[in-house]
């Protein structure tokens, strides 16, 4: 994201680690379907995975956090996650510096508890959550979505979450809210980051309010089944699958309802460059990057072909419908 790095330079070696059993099962469905013989593999899968819990081949484990699979519409991809091991030091999260392997060098010292998100603004029922509250308010769901960096490089994240509608429903918006404000926690103390002018603090996104009640949109507690590891925004953050990277905004400590379109961290620091919406779309290059084609990391081979990027990051038929009718080049 940085304006004078680019990426494609510093991406580390692919991880060995094996992905986990219960994603090894998933692509045996797979194989089982297309060889016929479906409905019985469906019926011993569903059973399977409603209490699979991928158990990670490592040593520091974090809290389990158990979860069933999402029912929701296009919350399971069946694309192979990427090893945790990537997943949880290729990061960008610039409180803890700019540099990839800086979040899981640096993120150690962020304290999640206590923790609490307030929901206020626009709403009926403003109210101050404590973390262990909003582990409990829906039943936690295994969503594995891909995740799309703007910076040309992409994920397949599985999450342990809920539906962000679930906590916003409990708020009661009221008509004049539109949007939906995102803000992050900014502790120098902390977050060694914090003291770089690099982005105006705190980290702020936005979402209109259809967006941000869309059941795709995830507010994430954990991934491979175990808490969220701090570089990956714990002890909660939000989740866009179809929106670039940037827009699911980590370690949340309010949700704020309002009228006008939010000024996000991105869009005032380069407007030219991030728009509210950012929305993956390979039409629509950003300045510095083209945006057509993707790096899937653990893929990076010397002869690794990039991946097409597909339009809304290959959630169009979910969230299409969004956006009818609008230019998205003008709106980007
Ligand atoms: N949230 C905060 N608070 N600070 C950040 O710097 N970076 C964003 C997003 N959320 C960022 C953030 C970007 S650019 C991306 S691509 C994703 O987090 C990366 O998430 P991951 O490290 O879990 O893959």
């Amino acid at each position: 994201m940085h304006v004078q790095r680019d990426p494609g330079f510093d991406i580390p070696a692919a991880s060995e680690i094996t992905p986990r059993a219960v994603y090894e099962q998933r692509r045996e469905l797979l194989r089982l379907l297309a060889a016929g013989g479906a409905g019985a593999a469906l019926a011993g899968w569903a059973q399977r995975s409603a209490h699979a819990q991928p158990a990670p081949a490592r040593p520091n484990r974090l809290a389990a956090l158990p979860s069933t699979r999402s029912g929701v519409a296009g919350a399971v991809t069946m694309e192979k996650p990427t090893a945790y091991d990537d997943i949880t030091t290729y990061n960008n999260f610039y409180e803890f510096g700019t540099g990839k392997d800086d979040p899981s060098r640096l993120a150690g010292s962020l304290k999640t508890r206590p923790w609490t998100v307030s929901v206020e603004g626009e709403v009926g029922k403003p109210r101050v959550w404590g973390i262990e509250e909003l582990l409990k308010l829906a039943p936690m769901e295994e969503r594995i979505y891909r995740l799309r960096c703007v910076e040309g490089w992409s994920m397949v994240i599985p999450w342990q979450g809920w539906s962000l509608a679930e906590l916003i429903r409990r708020a009661e918006p009221t008509s004049r809210a539109k949007f939906v404000e995102f803000h992050t926690l900014a502790d120098k103390a902390q977050m060694p980051g914090v003291n770089s002018r690099v982005l105006l603090w705190p980290y702020v996104e936005g979402l209109r309010i259809d967006e941000a009640m869309h059941p795709l949109t995830l507010l994430a507690f954990g991934l491979y089944g175990e808490v969220l590891p701090n570089q990956n925004g714990a002890p909660v953050r939000l989740v866009v699958p179809w929106k670039y990277g940037f827009k699911s905004a980590k370690s949340l400590v309010k949700i704020r309802l309002v009228e006008k379109q939010p000024a996000t961290a991105w869009n005032v620091s380069a407007p030219q460059e991030y728009g509210f919406y950012s929305n993956v779309n390979p039409k629509v290059d950003h300045p510095r990057w083209s945006q057509a084609s993707e790096r899937r990391i653990g893929e990076d081979g010397l002869f690794q072909r990039k991946r097409p990027t597909a339009m809304f990051n290959g959630y169009e038929a979910q969230v299409g419908p969004l956006y009818a009718g609008m230019d998205l080049k003008k709106f980007y």
